[in-house]
C-alpha cells in the first residue's frame, strides 16, 4: 500500500493515488503564516504514514501547479557511456520524438579515477561551492545548457526545452532537476563510472542553491542535499522574505525574482504579483519533500538580500517535519557570519564532514547541527508564522 503511494510520487501522477484525498481548488487561499505542513489543503490532519505520502504528493503536486512547474514522467529511453579517458558521462534522453544529449564530467578524488572506485558523489549545479570533500567525487552537471538563466529572455532556452517545447510550464530549476534524474538514470545503468549510486549527494551555491534543492526535493534518490546560501526561490520563505522587505531590509522577494529571471513557471507570476498568500505552500514545505532524507543548508549572515532571517524560519519550521518523522538530526543547517558570498568559511567544514560522513561514508555521526549567529527569534509553534503544533509522530496505519 505504501509503496504503491511512493511509486506515485516519484512518477507524480495522480491517477493511481486512490487512497489520496483529491487537491480541492481553493481560489480564495489567503494565509498570511506559513501553512501547516501537517494538514492537508482540505483541513484534514495528517495522522498516518501514509497521510504523510499523500501530503508530501499533494505538496510537490502544488508546487508544480503554481510555482515550479511540471516535471515531466520518466522518458522514453535514456541511454549512456562512460569514457575513463576524459571522465566524461555522455547521456542521451529520447522522448516527444526528440533526442537531447549533455556531457556531465566528473572530478575524482585526489589521485583516484573510476577504475579505483566506487565513490559516493555530489553532484554540483554549476559545480559545487564547497569545498571537494576527501574521498567524493564531483559530477559537473552544466545546468545553463540544460535551461538558460540569463534574464527574462531566457525563458523556454536550453536542451530540456527543445524537447518538451518553449512553452513547457517548467521553469529553469524544474528542467535541472529533470535533467539531475536523468544522470541518476545514466550513473544506474552504466558500468563503470566509478560512482556508487546509493550514495549521490547534490550542490550548489546562491541561484545553484536554489536548484539544488529543487533536485532534491524531486529526485528521491539523492540521499543528501546542500543548498549553499540560496536566499530567496531557495530555503527563504516567501512570506517571509516579503515581511523583512516592508520593515525595510532590501530582502528579495517573489515580485522581485519573477522579473529578474526564468527559474520559476510563469504560472507563478499571478502570485508574485499579487500576494504570496495566496500560494497554498511555501518553501519550508519545499524542504519538506526532502524529508527523511539528508539535508544540510548552509548559509551567510552578510548578505540582507539573501534574506537569512526567512531562511531561519523556513529551517525552523521544516526541521519539525523530519522530528515528527522520528529522523531530525537527518536535517540540519548552519548560518554562519558574514563572509564573500559562495565563499565556504572553514569556520562550516566540521558540521559539513559531519553530514557528509552520515550520508556518503554511512558512518554514525553526531548531525544534531542546527546552528545561526544570527539573533532570530522564530520558533514553532510561532503566534506570527507558525500557528500551529506538530504531531509528536505518526502512527503506522489507519485501521
Ligand atoms: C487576505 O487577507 C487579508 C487579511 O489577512 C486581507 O486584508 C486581504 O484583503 C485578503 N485578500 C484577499 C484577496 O482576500
Ligand atoms: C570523451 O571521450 C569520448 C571517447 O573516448 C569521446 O567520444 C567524447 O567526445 C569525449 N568527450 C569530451 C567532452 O571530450
Ligand atoms: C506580472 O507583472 C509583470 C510586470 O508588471 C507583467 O509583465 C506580467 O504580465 C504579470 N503577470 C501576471 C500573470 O500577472
Ligand atoms: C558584513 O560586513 C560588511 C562589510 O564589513 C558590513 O557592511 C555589513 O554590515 C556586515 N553585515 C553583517 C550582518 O554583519
Ligand atoms: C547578535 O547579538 C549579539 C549580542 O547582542 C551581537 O553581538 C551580534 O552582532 C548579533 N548578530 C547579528 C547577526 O545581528
Amino acid at each position: 500500500m505504501l509503496s504503491s503511494i511512493v511509486v506515485a510520487f516519484l512518477g507524480f501522477s495522480r491517477l493511481v493515488l486512490a487512497e489520496c484525498p483529491a487537491i480541492p481548488n481553493l481560489n480564495s487561499y489567503n494565509v498570511t503564516s506559513l501553512p501547516n505542513p501537517f494538514a492537508f489543503l482540505s483541513g484534514a490532519h495528517v495522522v498516518t504514514t501514509e497521510d504523510w505520502a499523500c501530503r508530501q504528493d499533494e505538496v510537490g503536486t502544488l508546487l508544480q501547479r503554481d510555482e515550479l512547474g511540471l516535471m515531466p514522467g520518466d522518458p522514453k529511453s535514456v541511454t549512456a557511456s562512460f569514457s575513463a579517458s576524459n571522465n566524461t558521462l555522455t547521456i542521451t534522453v529520447v522522448d516527444q520524438g526528440t533526442s537531447i544529449t549533455f556531457a556531465p564530467t566528473i572530478t575524482f578524488p585526489t589521485g583516484g579515477s573510476s577504475a579505483s572506485g566506487p565513490y559516493p558523489a555530489i553532484i554540483g549545479i554549476g559545480g559545487i561551492s564547497i569545498p571537494q570533500p576527501s574521498g567524493v567525487a564531483v559530477i559537473n552537471f552544466n545546468n545553463d545548457e540544460i535551461a538558460q538563466q540569463n534574464d527574462q529572455t531566457s525563458r523556454g532556452q536550453g536542451l530540456f526545452f527543445e524537447m518538451f517545447g518553449a512553452d513547457a510550464t517548467a521553469g529553469a530549476m524544474m528542467a535541472w532537476a529533470w535533467a539531475v534524474r536523468r544522470i541518476m538514470d545514466a550513473l544506474d545503468k552504466t558500468p563503470g563510472t566509478g560512482i556508487d549510486i546509493t550514495r549521490v549527494a547534490v550542490s550548489g551555491c546562491s541561484r545553484n542553491g536554489k536548484g539544488a534543492l529543487v533536485a532534491g526535493a524531486f529526485e528521491p534518490r539523492i540521499v543528501l542535499t546542500i543548498p549553499q546560501e540560496s536566499g530567496s526561490g531557495g530555503t527563504d520563505t516567501w512570506r517571509i522574505s516579503d515581511w523583512l522587505l516592508a520593515g525595510g531590509l532590501d530582502t528579495q522577494t517573489a515580485s522581485e525574482i519573477v522579473q529578474e529571471n526564468v527559474w520559476f513557471s510563469p504560472l507563478f507570476d499571478q502570485f508574485a504579483n499579487t500576494s504570496v498568500n495566496r500560494l497554498p505552500f511555501d518553501h519550508h514545505q519545499l524542504l519538506g519533500l526532502v524529508a527523511p532524507r539528508g539535508l544540510f543548508a548552509i548559509d551567510n549572515l552578510g548578505y540582507d538580500w539573501l534574506g537569512p532571517e526567512s531562511s531561519y524560519g523556513a529551517l525552523v519550521a521544516a526541521r519539525t517535519i523530519w522530528k515528527t518523522l522520528g529522523e531530525e538530526t537527518n536535517m540540519g543547517f548552519s548560518q554562519s557570519a558574514n563572509h564573500t558570498h559562495c565563499v565556504f568559511p572553514s569556520t562550516q567544514q566540521a558540521e559539513l564532514d559531519a553530514f557528509v560522513d552520515k550520508f556518503l561514508f554511512n558512518k554514525p555521526t553526531n548531525t544534531d547541527i542546527a546552528n545561526t549567529a544570527g539573533n532570530y527569534t522564530i520558533a514553532v509553534p510561532d503566534a506570527m508564522w507558525a500557528p500551529w503544533v506538530p504531531p509528536l509522530s505518526l502512527v503506522k496505519k489507519r485501521d
